[in-house]
């Protein structure tokens, strides 16, 4: 079969081009998912902190727009996430992070707007932490989980890109956390060793 024939065999999805505005809004998107504070118990350090929160105004942590057409390994899933600017007591808001289900794939990311961490490590214990403003691009490798952490006083704007078989693996972060957390300590982001250290 000649190649150009092989799309008349499956659903073709047509190309696309999307305007993302200075807000981090994209122009279009097909899955919009938003995580609440309420929704984030057990991942900060700080618990009565977070509760104080939830109990004044249950604010939006972070919110997630992209395009997922399909789990395809030859398709990719784009968009952009949002963090917003908070500390829940010293530690710097954050996503809640996971692992690929399928471990061995990568991700892109490009920031767009603010200051911030990307966080990842591997289950074996190699960590890595690179700050990203306005321009960085970071390349998440196989095997490491990872979250983004917002250290400046703007939303954290961050294009990604996956591919779509990735899948998604929170359990194992949700159960044991990163090593590696962001804490303000008089006025600066430094990067700290979690209980959870080695293997
Ligand atoms: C997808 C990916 C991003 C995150 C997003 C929200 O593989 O890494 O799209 O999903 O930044 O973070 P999580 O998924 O950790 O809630
Ligand atoms: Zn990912």
């Amino acid at each position: 079969m000649c190649s150009n024939e092989k799309h008349r065999l499956v659903n073709l999805v047509l190309p696309r081009g999307i305007h993302i505005s200075e807000n981090g809004i994209p122009s279009a998107y097909n899955n919009y998912y938003e995580k609440r504070a309420s929704e984030m118990r057990g991942f900060y350090q700080d618990e009565n902190a977070l509760e104080e929160i939830i109990s004044k105004e249950n604010v939006v942590v972070y919110r997630v727009y992209e395009f997922k057409n399909s789990e395809n390994s030859n398709d990719l899933v784009y968009g952009v996430s949002i963090v917003a600017p908070l500390k829940i007591g010293k530690e710097y808001n954050m996503t809640k992070g996971h692992f690929h289900e399928t471990v061995d794939t990568s991700e892109i990311y490009f920031c767009l707007n603010g200051d911030g961490y990307m966080v990842m490590e591997t289950e074996t214990g190699v960590t890595e932490c690179i700050r990203m403003i306005k321009g960085t691009l970071v390349y998440v490798a196989p095997y490491f989980a990872h979250r983004t952490v917002n250290t400046g006083n703007q939303e954290f704007i961050n294009l990604f890109c996956y591919p779509a078989h990735a899948g998604h693996d929170y359990r194992t972060i949700e159960k044991n956390g990163f090593r590696k957390i962001i804490y303000e300590e008089k006025g600066e982001p430094i990067i700290k060793d979690t209980k959870r250290t080695g293997l």
